[in-house]
């Protein structure tokens, strides 16, 4: 959790985490998914309230236990997802989206199970764009003031890439993963890279997800301008 020099300098500020990643139903027993755990939410949330924050933790699909102190709210879907971070945004200092959130979910459900029939190939499942949470908070800040944060994880052109997505979705720092064989930052063991609106790149190189996590925590408690709410 908080390193030196950290301890309670989050104190007065309410902070929402997002982890983990939705799940799209197509019928009662089916849905459309990803492979996020949910840590690197929860090692946010956690470096955060040991560093004194409030902190709400909107987690989708998570299996991981609570972390101490934080208030968990626990969605299935994007739209679940969209609605209580908005809700707990409301008052918040900061948001970060952590979550890996759909694109896109089934157009219609299915009451009842899809069912094989005799011979005859699958329906195609149509698709529709859900809301793009992290895009939407950072137009329409709940709150003056408020800090929002990102996530992205990019294979190639990962600088590019990452500055031009900090640009469509208007917040104020991205964290750009990068994954994938093609090692493009540069640097040796560089396992992230926090791109910063005001044009500051603070690398971060391998190591545990709480160390991304403080850092992250680092470049908010220096840009927040406005008052603890
Ligand atoms: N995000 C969101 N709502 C969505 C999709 C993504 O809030 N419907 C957020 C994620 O939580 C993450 C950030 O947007 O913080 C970037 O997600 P990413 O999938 O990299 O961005 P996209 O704009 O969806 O671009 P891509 O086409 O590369 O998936
Ligand atoms: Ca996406």
């Amino acid at each position: 959790a908080g390193g030196t020099g950290r301890a309670g300098d989050m104190t007065g500020r309410h902070v929402v985490v997002s982890a983990g990643g939705t799940r799209e139903p197509i019928d009662p027993v089916r849905f459309l998914g990803n492979r996020s755990s949910g840590r690197q939410g929860y090692a946010l949330a956690a470096t955060a309230a040991a560093r004194g924050a409030r902190v709400t933790l909107v987690a989708a699909n998570t299996s991981l236990p609570d972390p101490a102190g934080v208030t968990v709210v626990p969605v299935g879907t994007a739209l679940q997802l969209r609605e209580a971070v908005l809700k707990a945004a409301a008052d918040a200092d900061a948001v970060v989206m952590a979550a890996a959130v759909a694109d896109f979910r089934p157009a219609r459900y299915a009451e009842g199970k899809i069912k094989k029939r005799n011979g005859e190939e699958p329906a195609p499942i149509a698709l529709v764009r859900n809301p793009d949470v992290l895009a939407e908070l950072s137009a329409d800040r709940p709150r003056p003031g408020q800090l929002v944060v990102g996530f992205a994880a990019e294979t190639d052109q990962v600088l590019a890439n990452g500055r031009a997505k900090l640009a469509r979705k208007g917040c104020d720092l991205l964290v750009v993963n990068e994954v994938g064989a093609d090692k493009t930052f540069g640097s040796t063991d560089n396992e992230a890279i926090v791109l910063a609106a005001d044009g500051t790149e603070v690398p971060v190189s391998h190591g545990p997800k709480e160390k991304l996590a403080d850092t992250v925590w680092d470049l908010v408690v220096q840009r927040w301008s406005l008052p603890p709410a």
